[in-house]
């Protein structure tokens, strides 16, 4: 029966079916009980310990120069107390350490690759020039055991991060990701002003890695473990009465977090490209695979009380809204009586100046269709009789690398509508540039607000301005969901000095 069923198939079945299809070894069966695609989050007991990300050390003394060393290799990790998995790593922590800079600083970074296959970085959000933004199309991967520095200027304040761009579907999930933040004057008076990257892992009973299969593709490798900055349900103690701040990263390969904190409300400061131009209260944020969010909340309630951070539950398609809500990490007050006044929630955060009328417009349509493992099987299906249906991904047709790139003057403003064809979200990220939201389903966003990944809802349209400024080169344009992106949903821009 695993090999006779096509893929949309199997996603329709009950449980136990659709757990045999996924071309496994009888060894792993037992792994395999439970629904692979749709795997219910896994309970884990809050623990104290290590809740922030740690720093990378700045090895250059200038104060305008941050050079930090990555090495990329496989370390054990403890997740849970008692709970070590073997990961891919930078420097053998995850997240890998948070890279710290001021805007406009020059950061380099000497890269070692010491895994077992080659790889690359790629600096999420950050306008660097194009030869810097570590994607195959510009720079031939780090083989095991070589090594590359990465320069550049940063040049705007935010919460950015870095992970692969080569197999990232497979290198993100093993754990290849960190943040980099970048900080400016005018950043607003905050108790606590804490980098949160969030990720969920797809394991077996012991923890351990389930192997990847093709079969994760359609909806993308959803897990079963989350994680926030590399622990199972951590704890970050808070001062009652203060003022936090939470910069979240979304780094999950597909996992869509719609983070809430029962009993408050949130603030949200901060996307993508930095400070809004004022703050937006919301009940719960739908944060999507690589996009960021700068969140306040009053730290209420009574001493001592602990509050689980939650993801609500979320309809992306093909059945993700069945799950329930799953619990993120705890914030836990403190016992003492405040010592210190609330700062007050800021007013006006920062200037963003509305982008001029484009005088480019492009519909760039994001599709999937079906592949019966003939020509394509190389995608991913790997079953030889191709009898499995392995999903194909495309962008106007074309599934990348079998793409024209699309051709581009510097300095233009283009509008590009995103068309989203399918019956389940996509979330859309460009590299190197930062655009506006114009449209959601034809309505404006009602903020002004500096994006690179935005989410695209089955069967709707997204359109945004951006302006192609300063760096001309070659730059990619994907799904974030790691898996669609490396099935043909992405694209290359390429940008000319006119
Ligand atoms: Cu975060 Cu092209 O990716
Ligand atoms: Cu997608």
């Amino acid at each position: 029966m695993r090999r006779t069923l096509g893929f949309l198939v199997a996603l329709t079945m009950p449980l136990g079916v659709a757990a045999c299809t996924g071309g496994h070894d009888m060894a792993d069966m037992d792994d395999m009980d439970d629904m692979d695609m749709l795997p219910e989050v896994i309970d884990v007991p809050p623990s104290e310990g290590r809740f922030e990300t740690e720093v990378a050390e700045d090895l250059d003394p200038s104060p305008d120069v941050v050079e930090v060393s990555l090495e990329a290799k496989v370390a054990d990790v403890e997740l849970a107390p008692g709970r070590s998995v073997s990961m891919w790593t930078y420097n053998g922590l995850l997240p890998g350490p948070r890279i710290e800079a001021r805007a406009g600083n020059t950061v380099r970074i000497r890269f070692k690759n010491s895994l077992p296959e080659a790889t690359t970085i790629h600096w999420h959000g950050i306008r660097v020039p194009a030869a810097m933004d570590g994607v195959p199309a510009v720079q031939s991967p780090v083989a095991p055991g070589a090594e590359f520095t990465y320069e550049f200027v940063v040049p705007d304040a935010g919460t950015f991060w870095y992970h692969p761009h080569v197999r990232s579907d497979e290198q993100v999930e093993r754990g290849l990701y960190g943040a980099f933040v970048v900080r400016d004057d005018g950043e607003p008076e905050t108790t606590t002003d804490r980098t949160v990257v969030l990720d969920d892992l797809l394991v077996n009973s012991d923890w351990t890695l389930r192997d990847f299969d093709p079969m994760h593709a359609m909806i993308g490798r959803q897990g079963n473990l989350i994680l926030t900055n590399g622990r199972a349900h951590p704890i970050a103690a808070v001062e009652r009465g203060g003022l936090h701040r939470f910069r979240f990263i979304n780094a999950a390969n597909a996992r869509y977090f719609r983070l809430a904190l029962p009993g408050h409300r949130l603030i949200q400061i901060g996307t993508d490209g930095g400070l809004l131009s004022a703050p937006r209260e919301l009940d719960d944020l739908l944060l999507v695979p690589g996009e960021r969010a700068d969140v306040l909340v009053v730290a209420t309630g009574s001493e001592g009380e602990a509050l689980d951070w939650k993801t609500l539950r979320y309809d992306r398609g093909h059945g993700t809204g069945e799950l329930p809500d799953a619990v993120v990490f705890q914030m836990r007050n403190g016992d003492a009586i405040p010592t210190i006044p609330t700062p007050p929630v800021p007013t006006n955060l920062a200037v963003i100046p509305e982008l001029p009328e484009a005088s480019v417009q492009r519909e760039l349509r994001l599709e999937e269709s079906t592949d019966g493992g003939g020509p394509h099987g190389g995608h991913g299906s790997g079953d030889s009789d191709g009898m499995m249906m392995v999903p194909v991904f495309s962008i106007n047709g074309q599934v990348y690398p079998d793409a024209a790139p699309l051709n581009a003057q510097l300095g233009t403003v283009e509008e590009w509508s995103i068309v989203n064809t399918t019956e389940m979200d996509h979330p859309f990220h460009l590299h190197g540039f930062r655009f506006q939201v114009v449209s959601e389903n034809g309505e404006a966003p009602g903020f002004a607000a500096w994006r690179d990944s935005i989410n695209i809802p089955a069967e709707k349209t997204v359109v945004f301005r951006v302006r192609l400024e300063d760096h001309p080169g070659t730059w990619m344009f994907h799904c974030h969901i790691l898996e669609h992106a490396e099935r043909g949903m992405m694209g290359e821009l390429e940008v000319a000095t006119p």
